[in-house]
C-alpha cells in the first residue's frame, strides 16, 4: 500500500503525534497532483544528457591492435576520440544461442557496479565456442552455428545475423555514450575550460556548435547536473559525478517489442517520441496513472521484438534508474544489403530501434537469438532462472484487506466463506496487526493468541500471510532494530551514519539487504523460535520494498545513501526489493530445514525476482480502467519470467460497485496469483457480502479455479523447466498470426485455454479472436465450438466468462467443491478431452504431495494423456518420477465424438485386466461422459471406444 493511505491516517488521527500528522498533512497536499512526485527524463540530470546525445557520427572506434582471441570471447578496446578514453570491450558466445557483450572503462578511477552473479543472473552462464572469421572489409567477423556478429571498427558497431538475416545491430544509430568517472573539477570552473588528463569532456551538441559562447555555456549546464542535482527540496549530492551509459538497440525487421515490465501499459510496447522514454526505476506510485512510460514499483529491463518469421530479445543487466526510447523506423537496406536475406522487393522492412541508458554501472547486454518464442523464454531463463513449482495453496484464492482487524474478524471473515460455500485459502494481514509496525510483532490487544488463530485455520488447510516489511521502526525496545543498528547492518546516509526516512511506524531505518550477511541475519527473523507467534502455516508479504520512503527523493531513498561495498543506491536501486524478499523466501524456507516449499509476495521486483517470489501490480484502483489495464500488466510481468503474478482484485482504492467486482473475480480466477485486496478506507467487499446473485456468479468463478488447479500446477511444473509464460499472449503460441501481435485483451493460459474477459461496465457480449487456422476452440460451459482464425461475437450475461479449451488438448480438473485446495488433495480427476478436427487430443498432468520439495527426490507423477483414433491413453513421460497417490481418474468426458460408441473398455498397457466402461452420449453438444474408469492416476492404461 502506499502513500495515500498516510493521509488516510492523518484524517483519522489514530494515535499518531501531532508532528507526524502535519507531517502526513503536509505530504498528502504536496503530492496531490501525484504525477508531480516523480521525476521526468528533463528532470534527470543523466536522462537528459543521454537522451539529447545526437553526434553526427559515433565517436567510438574499435582498436584492431588490441583484438584477443579465446575460444569463447573476444577482447578488444573502444576509443572514445573525443576524449581519449579508453574502453574494454568483451564478446562472450553463450550456450542456447546468446551472445553477451560487456564495456566497461579500461581503467575507471573508482570501481564501476556490477551485479554479483548468482543475484540476477542465477550464475554466471554457460559459455559456447565461437569463431573469430577474420575481416570482412572493415568488419571482424565472428561466428557461432548459424548466427554471427559483424564488428564495425570505425565507427564503433555490431551487427547480428542469424544465418544471413539481419535480427540486431548494437550502436548503429552511433547513441553509444559512456560517461567515463572523472575526479571533480575545481569548485569554480575555470572560464577557459582546459582539458584535463582525459581530454576534454565533449557535450555531444559541441561537435556541431561553433559559436564558442554558447559552446561554454551548455558545458557549464552540463556540469551543474553532472555533480549536483536538485529535485524539489531534494538534493542529490552525486560524490562521484556524472557515470551514465547509454546505447542505442536497433531491430531490424520488427515492428513490435515488448518486455520492460512495470508499466501500466498496453503490452505492445509504444514509440516514445511525444512522450517521456518508458522509464525503469522502482518507485511507490499509489492510484497510478494508465498508458503511460511511468516508472512503477518493479523493474526487469528485458526485451522482446518480435515477427512473423523470428523472436529476438535483449536483457540489460543493470539495475540503476534505466531509460528507454523506442521509435519506429525503416530498415536501412543499404547497410544490410550485401549480405542481407531481406524479402526480394520488398521497400518497406519496419525497423524497431531503442535506445537504453542507465544512470550508472557498466554495458551488460544479453542479445537473446531466439528464434522462436520458446526458445528466447527458455534463453532468459537459463540466464535468471524460473520459479520454482508452488505450492498448491499458493495457486489457490487469497483473500487480503488492509485490515483484518482481530482475531474475531479472521474467524468471521473464514467462517462466512464456509457459511456461503465459497472457497479460500489464505487470509492476509496488513500492517495494523503488529504492535506499532513493528514487523515480526503482534498487536497483542488485537491478537492474543497468533498460534490459535492460525491452528483454527490449518484445520481446513488454510494459512495466514502477515506482513514484513523492510522498514524498521527506530525504537530502542525493538530488538530487530537495535540488533541490526548494533551489528551496523543498516543502510548508511552519504556522511556514513545510519539512514533515517519516514516510513509506517514514523522514524524508520532499512537493512542493507544488498549484503549477503545481512540477508542471512534476516532469513533467520523467520525462523518459529525467533518471529513468536508464527507458526508454520504463517506465509510472508513483502510490501513497500522499493523501498518507499515517505519523505524521499521520489518517495524512495536518496541516491547517494551507501551499501555494502560502499556503492551507492544509485548504482543498484532496482535490485535492493529482490534481496529483500530473497532474503525472506530464503528465510521460509529455512524454517522447515529446507524441507517445505513456501510462499512470498513482493511488490518490488527484479529481474530474477521470479525465483524467490510472486508479484503483484501494487496499488490499483478499483475502476473499469485498471480491470483492463490488469492484463496487458501481467502478461508483460509473464513474458519477463515473472509468471506467478497478478492484479489486487477489485481494486486496492476506492468501492467497485457489485458489477466491477463480480467481472474483477471472472478475470481474477486466471491470473497466476489470484488475491483480492482492499485499503482501509473502503467499505467491506469479501465476495460473500455481494448480492446474493454475485454471490453466486462469484462462486462459480472462485470454483472454476479450483476446478483448474491441476492445470495450473502442471503448467508451473513445467514452466520451472521451460521459463514459459502462464497467462500468454496470442502471439506465444501463433507467432506467425499477425493479427495477435497486439491483441492484449484477451490470453491463453498454457496452451490449452483461451479467456477473453469482460472488462468494460454494462458489456454483455465481448469480441473473440480464435486464433489458429486449422483450430476449433469449445466453449467450456456449452461445448460450442469455434473455428480458428475469425472473430466472433458472443454472447457474455454478467454469469458468463467467455473461457474455451483448444481442439486438441487434454485437461484434468477436480471438480468436487471443497473449501480449500488441501482438502481436494486426494480427490478424484475429471479429464476433459477435447478433439482437435482429427479426433486427436493430448494433454499433461503432473502430481506430488503439493507442498514439500520432495519432488526434487522423484516424489511425483508425470503423465501424459493422448487420444487417436477412439484410443486415449495415459503414458509415463517420466520414468525418474514415482508417487503414491489415491487420486484416481473418475469421469473422462470426450467433447467433439461424433457418434454414439457401441461399447468402451479400458486395460492396462498389457491388455491386461481389462473393463468394460459405462457410458453417456449427448448428441446435442457431442459429448461423450464416461464414467468410473477407476484408475489410480498412477496406473498406465489404455481406453478403447468402437
Ligand atoms: C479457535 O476455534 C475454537 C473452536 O471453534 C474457538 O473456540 C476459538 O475461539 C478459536 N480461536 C481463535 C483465536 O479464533
Ligand atoms: C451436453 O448435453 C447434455 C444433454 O443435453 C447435457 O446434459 C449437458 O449438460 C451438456 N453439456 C454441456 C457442457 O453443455
Ligand atoms: C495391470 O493390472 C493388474 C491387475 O489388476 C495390476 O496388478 C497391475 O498393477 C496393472 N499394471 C499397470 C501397469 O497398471
Amino acid at each position: 500500500m502506499a502513500m495515500s493511505t498516510r493521509c488516510a491516517i492523518a484524517r483519522s488521527k489514530m494515535s499518531l503525534t501531532k508532528c507526524f500528522i502535519l507531517l502526513s498533512y503536509f505530504i498528502c497536499q504536496l503530492y496531490a497532483v501525484q504525477r508531480d512526485n516523480f521525476k521526468t527524463c528533463e528532470q534527470s540530470s543523466f536522462c537528459k544528457r543521454q537522451r539529447a546525445y545526437q553526434p553526427a557520427q559515433s565517436p567510438y572506434v574499435a582498436l584492431e591492435d588490441s583484438l584477443k582471441i579465446t575460444s569463447n570471447t573476444i577482447d578488444i578496446q573502444l576509443l572514445n576520440k573525443d576524449n581519449n578514453v579508453r574502453f574494454l570491450l568483451t564478446i562472450f558466445g553463450l550456450q542456447d544461442n546468446m551472445f553477451r557483450i560487456k564495456m566497461n572503462e579500461l581503467s575507471p578511477i573508482k570501481e564501476r557496479y556490477e551485479i554479483p552473479v548468482g543475484d540476477a543472473l542465477k550464475e554466471e552462464p554457460a559459455q559456447q565456442k565461437i569463431n573469430f572469421a577474420g575481416k570482412d572489409k572493415d568488419k571482424f567477423v565472428i561466428k557461432m552455428s548459424n548466427h554471427k556478429l559483424l564488428l564495425s571498427l570505425s565507427p564503433f558497431r555490431i551487427d547480428a545475423y542469424t544465418d544471413e538475416t539481419p535480427v540486431m545491430s548494437l550502436n548503429s544509430q552511433g547513441l553509444l555514450k559512456f560517461e567515463q568517472m572523472r575526479i571533480k573539477p575545481e569548485a569554480k570552473p575555470p572560464a577557459d575550460d582546459s582539458a584535463d588528463e582525459n581530454g576534454e569532456e565533449a557535450n555531444p551538441q559541441e561537435a556541431v556548435e561553433n559559436q564558442e559562447e554558447k559552446v561554454k555555456e551548455e558545458k557549464k549546464e552540463d556540469e551543474t547536473g553532472m555533480w549536483e542535482e536538485t529535485f524539489k527540496t531534494f538534493t542529490d549530492s552525486k560524490p562521484h559525478g556524472p557515470s551514465s551509459i547509454g546505447i542505442d538497440v536497433s531491430f531490424p525487421g520488427f515492428e513490435n517489442v515488448y518486455g520492460i515490465p512495470e508499466h501500466a501499459d498496453t503490452m505492445a510496447l509504444k514509440t516514445t517520441k511525444s512522450t517521456d522514454p518508458y522509464r525503469l526505476f522502482n518507485l511507490d506510485v499509489f492510484e497510478y496513472d494508465l498508458y503511460n512510460p511511468m516508472a512503477l514499483y518493479g523493474a526487469v529491463p528485458l526485451m522482446y521484438a518480435h515477427n512473423e518469421d523470428r523472436t529476438v530479445g535483449i536483457f540489460w543487466h543493470n539495475a540503476a534508474e534505466t531509460w528507454i526510447d523506442i521509435s519506429s523506423n525503416t530498415a536501412d537496406k543499404s547497410v544490410f544489403s550485401h549480405i542481407a536475406d531481406f524479402v526480394k522487393g520488398n521497400n518497406e522492412i519496419p525497423q524497431t530501434d531503442t535506445h537504453w541508458f542507465s544512470e550508472s554501472g557498466v554495458i551488460d547486454v544479453f542479445l537473446l537469438l531466439g528464434p522462436t518464442p520458446r526458445d528466447v523464454f527458455k534463453q532468459y531463463s537459463r540466464l535468471t532462472g524460473t520459479t520454482q513449482l508452488p505450492p498448491l495453496y499458493s495457486l489457490a484464492y487469497h483473500q487480503c484487506r488492509w485490515n483484518y482487524n482481530d482475531q474475531d474478524d479472521v474467524k468471521a471473515v473464514d467462517a462466512n466463506f464456509d457459511k456461503f460455500d465459497i472457497p479460500f485459502d489464505v487470509i492476509w494481514l496488513d500492517i495494523e496487526h503488529t504492535d506499532g509496525k513493528k514487523y515480526f510483532t503482534w498487536a497483542h490487544d488485537k491478537f492474543p493468541t497468533p498460534e490459535e488463530m492460525i491452528k483454527n485455520l490449518s484445520v481446513k488447510g488454510r494459512k495466514l500471510v502477515t506482513i514484513v516489511d523492510p522498514h524498521l521502526k527506530r525504537e530502542d525496545g525493538y530488538s530487530v532494530y537495535t540488533d541490526a543498528r548494533d551489528r551496523g547492518f543498516l543502510i548508511k546516509n552519504k556522511d556514513g551514519n545510519d539512514y533515517e526516512g519516514w516510513c509506517w511506524p514514523g522514524s524508520s531505518s532499512w537493512p542493507d539487504f544488498t549484503n549477503p550477511v545481512v540477508r542471512e541475519w534476516w532469513a533467520d527473523k523467520f525462523a518459529l523460535s525467533e518471529y513468536k507467534g508464527s507458526t508454520p502455516d504463517l506465509i510472508v508479504w513483502n510490501d513497500m520494498n522499493e523501498p518507499s520512503v515517505f519523505n524521499g527523493p521520489e518517495i524512495t531513498f536518496h541516491k547517494d545513501v551507501k551499501h555494502y561495498n560502499n556503492f551507492e543506491n544509485r548504482d543498484l536501486h532496482n535490485i535492493y526489493g529482490m534481496y529483500v524478499h530473497q532474503a525472506t523466501m530464503e528465510g521460509l524456507v529455512k524454517r522447515s530445514g529446507g524441507k517445505e516449499r513456501s510462499f512470498v509476495l513482493t511488490r518490488a521486483f527484479f529481474a530474477g525476482s521470479q525465483r524467490y517470489s510472486a508479484v503483484w501490480t501494487g496499488d490499483n484502483i478499483g475502476e473499469w480502467s485498471h480491470l483492463k489495464v490488469s492484463i496487458p500488466m501481467v502478461l508483460s510481468l509473464n513474458l519477463a519470467g515473472i509468471t506467478f503474478s497478478g492484479a489486487d482484485v477489485g481494486g486496492f482504492f476506492k468501492n467497485p460497485d457489485p458489477e466491477l467486482l463480480t467481472r474483477w473475480y471472472q478475470t481474477g480466477a486466471f491470473y497466476p496469483f489470484f488475491r483480492a485486496h482492499a485499503h482501509l478506507d473502503t467499505r467491506r467487499r469479501e465476495p460473500y457480502l455481494l448480492p446474493e446473485e454475485n454471490i453466486k456468479i462469484v462462486r462459480e468463478a472462485l470454483r472454476l479455479r479450483y476446478s483448474l488447479l491441476p492445470y495450473y500446477y502442471t503448467l508451473f511444473y513445467q514452466a520451472e523447466e521451460d521459463g514459459l509464460p502462464i497467462f500468454r499472449p496470442l502471439w506465444v503460441d501463433y507467432p506467425k498470426d499477425k493479427d495477435v501481435f497486439k491483441i492484449d485483451d484477451q490470453f491463453l493460459i498454457g496452451s490449452s485455454l483461451l479467456v477473453k474477459p469482460v472488462t468494460d461496465q454494462g458489456q454483455t457480449n465481448v469480441n473473440v479472436y480464435f486464433p489458429g487456422k486449422d483450430n476449433v476452440w469449445y466453449d467450456i460451459d456449452t461445448y460450442q465450438t469455434y473455428d480458428g482464425s475469425m472473430t466472433i461475437n458472443v454472447p457474455a450475461p454478467l454469469d458468463k466468462i467467455p473461457v474455451y479449451q483448444k481442439g486438441g488438448s487434454i485437461i484434468a480438473r477436480k471438480l468436487r467443491p471443497r473449501r480449500s485446495s488441501s482438502l481436494m488433495y486426494q480427490d478424484p480427476f475429471t479429464l476433459i478431452v477435447c478433439l482437435d478436427k482429427q479426433g486427436k487430443a493430448e494433454g499433461e498432468l503432473y502430481v506430488d504431495d503439493y507442498h514439500s520439495f520432495q519432488y526434487k527426490n522423484g516424489d511425483y507423477i508425470h503423465r501424459q494423456f493422448i487420444f487417436n483414433k477412439n484410443t486415449l491413453s495415459s503414458k509415463n513421460i517420466d520414468p525418474k518420477g514415482q508417487f503414491n497417490t489415491r487420486e484416481w481418474i473418475e469421469k473422462i468426458i470426450i467433447v467433439g465424438f461424433p457418434n454414439e460408441p457401441k461399447k468402451i473398455t479400458i486395460a492396462n498397457s498389457s491388455g491386461e485386466n481389462s473393463r468394460i466402461l459405462g457410458f453417456q452420449y449427448n448428441e446435442n453438444n457431442k459429448s461423450l461422459t464416461i464414467r468410473k474408469p477407476g484408475d489410480n492416476i498412477a496406473d498406465i492404461w489404455t481406453l478403447v471406444i468402437v
